[in-house]
């Protein structure tokens, strides 16, 4: 069966690329302002509807940031095929997507923000990004379909998924932060084809990563140990699954604060694997003033404020995840770690920028993409 669908997803990629596809621009040739003619005014329309989601839900932002991140760090591979489909992939790779090498009968075609991540699983993809266990909890999905809908409206086939997405996120980040983190966003972005569970897995960080894994992962893709301290401070948003942060649950307390463990066992033990908040002061006021009393002044009405409380909180002992944690154990991250928690204004700018170079994250040159009609379905394979 898993032999049969690779083979029919091997198949209709290469199918697909003789008959679709355009030339994404480059990173260098992406361009502020990009829909100008084409689809003018398409920033607005947007960020209105960006407002209009974020004032019935905060969290719909984090999620937004979120898969900003999870779409651009994903580098795909293409299927793995038998030698027919090899060949024909190899020409589909070689056309579509920049050949990285050629790895244990795998070809890579490298990729960055397609808007891969937004693909839905189906006959032909049976197991689409969407679909990795790293993925959990990826939201908003219904928010980006509902504005590509508006969008297509007022100017059909002409702004992509991709470039939704970015603008998207970049106006959450900067309603949750109020206004502190912006950046003009240079778009062009072509949607991909190819979205594979098995590689979101590869690719993007876990959790439960030490910080040397955390940073080899990040150089992978020319991000340094700094832009690694500074990205992660988007953790000052949104929730995590309880899974996401077993570990966490049984640490000793030179890694985690004993009354902030326990808040989080009482919280995990509420129902099966619930999410709960990466940032306490978002936590409900009873919770906090039961394991945390000292915490309740910090305590907000409007959550998930995009600051730099992040390195408060991780010099303090009390984030969620592993991976926060371990970039207290390295001098280079930990310095970084002092200075943002230092100068939020410095980590505003720093996180601006990092975001804005997630979200350059390269489309090869000469590699081919399309502008989907719908951002969950690839146009080919839509009947
Ligand atoms: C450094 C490595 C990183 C690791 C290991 C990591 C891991 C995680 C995990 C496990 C979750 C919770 C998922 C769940 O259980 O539902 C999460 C949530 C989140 N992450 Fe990360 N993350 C990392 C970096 C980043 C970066 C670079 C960004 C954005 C720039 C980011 C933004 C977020 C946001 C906003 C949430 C909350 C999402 C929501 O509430 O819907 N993370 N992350």
């Amino acid at each position: 069966m898993m032999k049969l669908s690779v083979a029919i997803v091997c198949a209709l990629v290469a199918a697909a690329a003789l008959v679709i596809g355009g030339e994404p621009a480059a990173a260098s040739e992406l361009k502020v302002g990009y829909y100008g003619k084409t689809c003018k005014g398409v920033e607005n329309v947007i960020k209105w509807h960006v407002i209009k989601a974020l004032k019935q839900n905060r969290r719909t932002g984090a999620a937004l940031v979120r898969l900003l991140f999870h779409d651009c760090f994903v580098r795909v591979r293409s299927y793995a095929c038998d030698r027919a489909h090899q060949i024909m992939l190899h020409t589909y790779c070689s056309k579509q997507f920049d050949v990285v090498g050629i790895n244990g009968g795998f070809e890579q075609c490298a990729q960055g923000c397609d808007g891969s991540v937004l693909l839905d699983k189906s006959y032909e993809n049976p197991h689409p990004e969407k679909e990795a266990p790293v993925n959990i909890g990826l939201a908003a999905f219904d928010l980006l379909e509902e504005i590509k809908a508006a969008v297509e409206k007022r100017c059909p086939g002409v702004v992509s998924c991709s470039d939704i997405l970015i603008y998207a996120a970049r106006d959450a980040g900067s309603i949750l932060s109020n206004g502190h983190v912006h950046f003009d966003v240079p778009a062009g972005r072509l949607d991909g084809f190819v979205s594979s569970a098995d590689e979101a897995q590869r690719e993007l960080p876990d959790s439960t990563m030490t910080v040397q894994q955390l940073a080899d992962n990040f150089a992978a893709k020319g991000f340094d140990t700094e832009q690694l301290v500074i990205l992660s401070g988007a953790h000052s948003i949104g929730a995590g699954h309880c899974s996401s942060f077993t570990g966490r649950l049984s640490e000793p307390p030179q890694q985690i604060v004993p009354a902030y463990r326990d808040l989080l066992n009482y919280k995990c033990s509420q129902g099966a694997n619930p999410d709960v908040v990466n940032n306490v002061r978002d936590e409900e006021y009873a919770t906090v003033a039961r394991f945390m009393p000292g915490f309740t002044s910090r305590v907000r009405k409007i959550s998930d404020f995009l600051d730099n409380t992040y390195y408060h909180n991780n010099l303090a002992k009390i984030v969620t995840f592993h991976s926060d944690w371990q970039l207290l154990t390295n001098q280079t991250s930990l310095d970084k770690v002092h200075e943002y928690a230092n100068n939020g204004t410095l980590w505003d700018e720093d996180f601006s920028d990092s975001l804005l170079r997630l979200s350059k994250l390269p489309m090869p040159e000469g590699s081919k993409g399309e502008i989907r009609k719908k951002c969950s379905v690839s146009n080919h394979f839509q009947y």
